[in-house]
């Protein structure tokens, strides 16, 4: 099959998905509602409790200790913001450096920033689009040396402190090995399952391996409560560190007004959770559509193995899906890039993976190992529409 026959054939099935769904214009992922988000936020006015206090913000955290199984969770305003707490929760000091993916949403490096840290680019692999263990356990082995119980960089003389893990677009990283690797460097992990609520590792929940997990309920994640995120952690160390900071850090006092440290205004507000309550109702729901929608995309495109795969899950996973790839075979930039130039032309909103962070000009001077596999990839991931409401 070539090229062209591929391209003719892909806009065919996507007008017809179109038509399909009686829409001029598809999106990469929508927010999928019901009449019980209505519900829920007409409820919540009623209350008047819109902002940082109110039933929603507990009952959240509720029904994500069920999903999770995770012992301490907290509704955060956005997953950036989590990973922002989950930094200094972990007491990560100025000046550190923080391991992680190239081939990543920016909120990993920009989080780093705000605490005056160093951000340190890794490479991935291919089943899972999550960092390498084994390249990361060579690097290591050769780059670092373990003194007085820290992690130093011996070419640049700091300490490692952290590595934040990326679950991507719902897949599962390697984190087990990951895992393995960060506890023999003593090194803090941290785990970004923000796209990927709803996956699960060996039956337990991303964004419970590591110290502490971060999710995002951003519009177009699988569950959105508009803006938001949560944090997940077992320890209640941790979750206790979190608690002083992250809502002004005003002392408990009926009605006087005291401040006890430099804190953040990052609670999730009662509104927001609110919409996460309903939203989190039919979670599983969610998943199996977006498990369906995989499966279609697998079908239609079957003939062409040769030149793309719609990317599986890796093993052990069980993925949300969050957002359905097509992987191109042979790294192609003038391919990829046609393609997703041909589904925009037609209101198919299509796109490539984010632009690697180490290429980014103000994060350019940062460390970073060999690089090659993200550069293959990026070369070669394309993210189609994946909306749980799609009809396939
Ligand atoms: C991998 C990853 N990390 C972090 C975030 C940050 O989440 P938010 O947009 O809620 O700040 C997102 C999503 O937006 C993401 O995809």
């Amino acid at each position: 099959m070539n090229k062209k026959a591929f391209i003719k054939y892909l806009l065919s099935q996507f007008k017809l998905i179109k038509k399909k769904n009686k829409v001029k214009k598809i999106a990469l992922h929508e927010p999928s509602f019901s009449k019980f988000d209505e519900i829920n936020l007409k409820k919540c006015i009623k209350t008047t409790f819109v902002s940082t206090f109110g039933y929603f913000n507990e009952e959240l955290v509720k029904r994500l200790k069920i999903i999770t199984k995770s012992r301490f969770v907290l509704p955060i305003i956005n997953g950036t913001s989590a990973l922002h707490l989950s930094l200094l929760a972990l007491g990560i000091r100025q000046n550190t450096e923080v391991l992680m993916p190239s081939l990543n949403f920016i909120a990993s490096p920009n989080s780093t920033l705000y605490i005056n840290a160093i951000p340190h680019f890794v490479d991935v692999e291919e089943e899972s689009f999550g960092i390498d263990p084994q390249k990361l356990k060579d690097y290591l082995s050769k780059v670092s040396i373990i003194r007085n119980n820290k992690c130093i960089n011996k070419k640049t003389n700091r300490v490692i402190s952290a590595i934040i893990v990326v679950h991507v677009f719902g897949f599962a990283s390697k984190i087990e090995e990951l895992k393995k690797i960060a506890n023999k460097y003593k090194i803090k992990l941290i785990e970004d399952a923000s796209e990927a609520l709803g996956s699960i590792y060996k039956n337990k929940a991303l964004g419970t391996f590591g110290d502490i997990g971060t999710i995002s309920f951003n519009g177009n994640k699988i569950v959105t409560t508009g803006g938001g995120g949560a944090i997940l952690t077992n320890s209640k160390k941790i979750y206790n560190e979190i608690l002083k900071i992250y809502n002004t850090g005003k002392k408990s006092h009926r009605w006087d007004l005291i401040y006890e440290r430099k804190a953040y205004n990052y609670k999730m507000p009662n509104i927001n959770a609110a919409l996460g309550c309903s939203q989190l109702s039919n979670l599983n729901l969610r998943v199996n559509k977006k498990r369906k929608i995989f499966l279609r995309y697998k079908k239609i495109f079957k003939n062409f193995e040769k030149l793309i795969e719609i990317k599986c899950e890796p093993k052990n996973c069980k993925s949300n899906y969050w957002l359905n790839t097509i992987l191109l075979k042979k790294a192609d930039l003038k391919f990829r890039n046609n393609i997703i130039k041909k589904l925009n032309d037609i209101k198919v909103f299509a796109r490539p993976v984010w632009r690697l962070n180490h290429r980014l000009k103000y994060l350019s001077k940062y460390p970073k190992m060999n690089l090659d596999k993200s550069i293959n990839l990026e070369k070669r991931i394309i993210n189609i529409p994946s909306s749980s409401h799609l009809k396939i």
